[in-house]
């Protein structure tokens, strides 16, 4: 068994911290994460990771004040107008889950065209959860699967765990391997919580702006060194 995970999912925590010690705009601590964002991306590829799944916005996110939430989504645009030819370099395809209808225009349109534009890279696989919410997500996908039962197209006893996946925004990726929460908090916020059923759990102390190769890399020793049994002995 590859002791590299090959699904690595994050929980980006810190930026508003970063900003705040160094008594600059949670504006400019955010910008900051988005460098952390390509350093990990680059060391995925460094090190073999085909999967990458960033918790870039949550749906708990809409309730932050308006000059931040338009920082964050100004922020994602730029970065994916920026970083799409590098993708396109580097041979990683990008993919959004979450509710993306609720994007404003401008970053539902250029994360349209960064998806199109990557869509036969096959190297490194980037996932953003945008607008995301693992409750939000698992409704959805029981909501459509009584819409099915209702039409008589499903019968209940032909729902299992796979059919409740295959209806996930997530449907087709393989589930993490390797969590990681920077920042130094023991939760999980409503991130993928069916998909990380069996995924090691990494908590680092260290803010997210300041994430880079050694806690990466001491990410992955970590998770080398742990006996993944499923439940099973
Ligand atoms: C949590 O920090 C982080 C977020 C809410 C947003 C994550 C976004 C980025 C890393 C920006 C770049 C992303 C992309 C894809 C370009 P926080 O504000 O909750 O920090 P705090 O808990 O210290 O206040």
């Amino acid at each position: 068994m590859s002791v590299v995970p090959q699904h690595i999912a994050i929980i980006m925590d810190g930026n508003g911290r970063w900003a705040k010690q160094k008594g600059i705009l949670r504006a400019r601590g955010h910008e900051e994460g988005g460098r952390s964002v390509q350093r990990a991306l680059d060391l995925c590829l460094e090190h073999g990771v085909k999967w990458l799944t960033l918790y870039a916005f949550s749906t708990e996110n809409w309730g932050r004040s308006t000059l931040e939430v338009n920082a964050l989504m100004h922020l994602l645009d730029k970065y994916l107008k920026e970083r799409t030819p590098e993708m396109m370099q580097k041979n990683v395809r990008l993919h959004a889950i979450g509710e993306l209808h609720m994007l404003p225009e401008h970053c539902r349109k250029q994360l349209n065209a960064s998806m199109e534009a990557t869509k036969d890279n096959d190297g490194l696989n980037l996932v953003l959860a945008l607008s995301y919410g693992s409750r939000q997500e698992i409704t959805a996908a029981v909501r459509s699967l009584a819409e099915q039962v209702q039409a008589g197209t499903l019968q209940p006893q032909d729902i299992t765990p796979e059919t409740i996946g295959a209806h996930l925004y997530t449907a087709g990726m393989p589930d993490p391997d390797l969590l990681i929460r920077t920042s130094g908090e023991m939760r999980i916020s409503n991130y993928l919580l069916w998909q990380i059923s069996y995924a090691e759990l990494y908590v680092t102390d260290v803010l997210w702006p300041d994430f880079g190769r050694k806690e990466f890399e001491a990410a992955l020793a970590e998770f080398a060194k742990r006996e993944r049994r499923y439940g099973k002995r």
